[in-house]
């Protein structure tokens, strides 16, 4: 596993960012994993930048995301196809059909989530962005998912609803469940690039780089993982 440590948000964006630019100048088909949350915005926001100006394309890449609520469609403001459409994909030249979420609004969960594993199994992304929850999860596997676990419907912890009413406009409307990846999914990635910041995730940085190996923080798993980038900025690696 490696840390890099970065002065604030604006440099681990920028670092991170070159890291998933370098793979895709070197596979212009690559299967790029995709995360949401405030922590990647900034890295998105420096793919673009470099689109703009350096021309990279984005023209024959396949992308997946790790995750999306239950019950939001892909209008819905706070969905995760939204975000990447208002994020991402709608100021580059990605191929919209090569873009793949879970359906949050799939009539049948269990189908969309085999739909989904056969997807990734033909798949394997060449790198897969992540981002860390405060309790240590990563995609919304939250404590205690076993680690060989694939794409599945996730009941939210308290801790994670809390979290993420912020981008809500009150904890009421927060889903309580989601589609997301499982483990296995994550692992199955060639190269993972974490970008993490903030003094609330420095604890859940900490157990994942130095402490047990354990489904208690999820996180804990990419020790086992070959080709890991952590980037993160002081204060989210101020306890390491
Ligand atoms: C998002 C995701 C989550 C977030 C995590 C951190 O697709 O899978 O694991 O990466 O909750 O969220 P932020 O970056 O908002 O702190």
């Amino acid at each position: 596993m490696k840390v890099i440590i970065t002065e604030n948000y604006e440099e681990m964006s920028k670092k991170a960012a070159e890291l998933i630019i370098d793979v895709v100048k070197k596979n212009p088909k690559a299967v790029l994993g995709f995360a949401t949350g405030s922590s990647p915005i900034g890295l998105y926001q420096n793919l673009i930048k470099d689109h703009k100006e350096n021309g990279t394309s984005y023209q024959q890449v396949l992308t997946v995301n790790l995750d999306e609520y239950v019950g939001l469609n892909a209008e819905h403001d706070q969905s995760y196809a939204y975000f990447m459409r208002t994020n991402l994909f709608d100021y580059i030249d990605v191929d919209k059909k090569n873009t793949n979420l879970p359906n949050g609004v799939a009539p049948d969960a269990k189908a969309e989530c085999d739909r989904y594993n056969a997807l990734l199994a033909e798949n394997q992304q060449d790198v897969q962005i992540l981002g860390l929850g405060s309790n240590g999860h990563i995609g919304f596997n939250e404590p205690n998912t076993p680690f060989d676990s694939v794409t599945h419907l996730v009941e939210l912890t308290e801790n994670t609803i809390k979290d993420n009413s912020r981008l809500f406009k009150s904890i009421d409307e927060v889903p309580r469940t989601a589609l997301s990846m499982g483990i296995k999914n994550i692992m199955q990635a060639k190269s993972i690039v974490m970008v993490v910041s903030g003094k609330n995730k420095a604890e859940a940085v900490k157990g994942m780089v130095k402490g047990e190996i354990t489904p208690a923080l999820p996180a804990s798993v990419l020790q086992l993982h070959p080709c890991v980038t952590i980037v993160c900025d002081k204060d989210a690696a101020s306890l390491l």
